[in-house]
């Protein structure tokens, strides 16, 4: 059994700024939830109960989301209304939330190293919080089966286009089992195109042998200057550890620009058993507005004469 999760988020979000100013990433909502509140639920449908959640300046909100919150719960029982809470405060109740502080945000796998003394000596599965995937069957839940029946640390990935390699850790492939398991031969972070072993890209779901804390007490600064999780893992190889890859069924999003989160909501609320009606009536509305504007953008561009608006 995998027990317990990291979930790194001690980044700046600079690439959402300047929503992430002051407002964590993580807490940016897809429709009526934070992002990070998916995250843990998806833990939660994998067998996992302890959740370490590794946070830094203006992140508080993250605790207090997942706390008891009395003098609210009360207000809602008076109102008849407190099934508004049911999720979140069942959630909050049958798990256990540790925080840990990353001073400084040097990176990846800086954060897991800094959640090393209450992981101890067990495999830990690793969450990045603004990687969200949407599917049937939660992606940790699979990436955790394979760990236990191969006894190694596997990586989820997604094919990308070759041209966007250099934003992702590429795994090379030793063995292909089946469309969606491979035996992994090296992994190189933000490769040149012309030097990526293949368009297999790690997104953010891990499960990780405790071997890592000791590569991580060793590792330097990598791409982009920061201490990356994927060169740890590489270091992990090289000293004889197994790592598998598992190819992700469903769909994922990158939160952390504004379009994935926009894309990430748009496609959630269209699979809202109670709003998805209304969503695609919106969209189809908008959708009609959209040929209007590209019409009257055509016929912008002809001769004065012919114009018709
Ligand atoms: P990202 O690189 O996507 O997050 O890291 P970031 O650095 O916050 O974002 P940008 O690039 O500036 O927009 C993936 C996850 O790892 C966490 C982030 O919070 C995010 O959830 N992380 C990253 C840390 O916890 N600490 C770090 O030093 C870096």
């Amino acid at each position: 059994m995998i027990m317990k999760a990291i979930i790194p988020a001690g980044g700046l979000g600079t690439r959402f700024l300047p929503a992430t100013k002051s407002l964590p990433k993580e807490m940016l909502p897809i429709f009526d939830k934070p992002a990070i509140q998916y995250i843990v639920e998806e833990g939660i449908k994998s067998g996992i109960k302890n959740f370490v959640v590794v946070t830094g300046r203006n992140k508080s909100v993250i605790e207090d989301h997942f706390d008891i919150h009395p003098e609210l719960e009360a207000f809602l029982r008076t109102k008849n209304k407190s099934e508004l809470m049911d999720g979140i405060s069942k959630l909050v109740t049958n798990s256990n939330f540790i925080y840990v502080r990353q001073r400084e945000p040097l990176g990846l796998g800086h954060a897991v190293w800094s959640a090393k003394h209450v992981i101890g000596n067990e495999h830990v599965a690793v969450f990045l919080p603004d990687d969200i995937i949407m599917g049937k069957t939660p992606t940790m839940a699979q990436l955790i089966q394979i760990a236990l029946q191969e006894k190694c640390n596997v990586v989820a990935v997604q094919e990308v286009p070759m041209d966007e390699v250099s934003r992702y850790g590429i795994i090379g492939v030793r063995k292909q089992f089946s469309p969606n398991l491979f035996q992994v031969k090296e992994l190189v972070e933000k490769p040149l195109m012309s030097e990526a072993p293949s368009n297999l890209a790690i997104v953010g779901r891990y499960v990780l042998s405790p071997k890592i804390f000791a590569v991580l007490d060793q590792q330097h600064l990598g791409a982009g200057g920061e201490i990356q999780l994927t060169d740890a893992i590489q270091e992990l190889l090289l000293s004889g550890e197994k790592v598998f890859a598992y190819k992700i069924q469903g769909e994922r999003y990158d939160i952390g620009t504004p379009l994935g989160l926009l894309k990430a909501n748009l496609d959630y609320a269209l699979r809202h058993p109670r709003h998805a009606g209304v969503v695609l009536e919106y969209l189809k509305g908008l959708d009609k507005e959209f040929v209007v504007m590209q019409g009257k953008a055509e016929a912008l561009n002809k001769p004065a004469k012919t114009l018709v608006l």
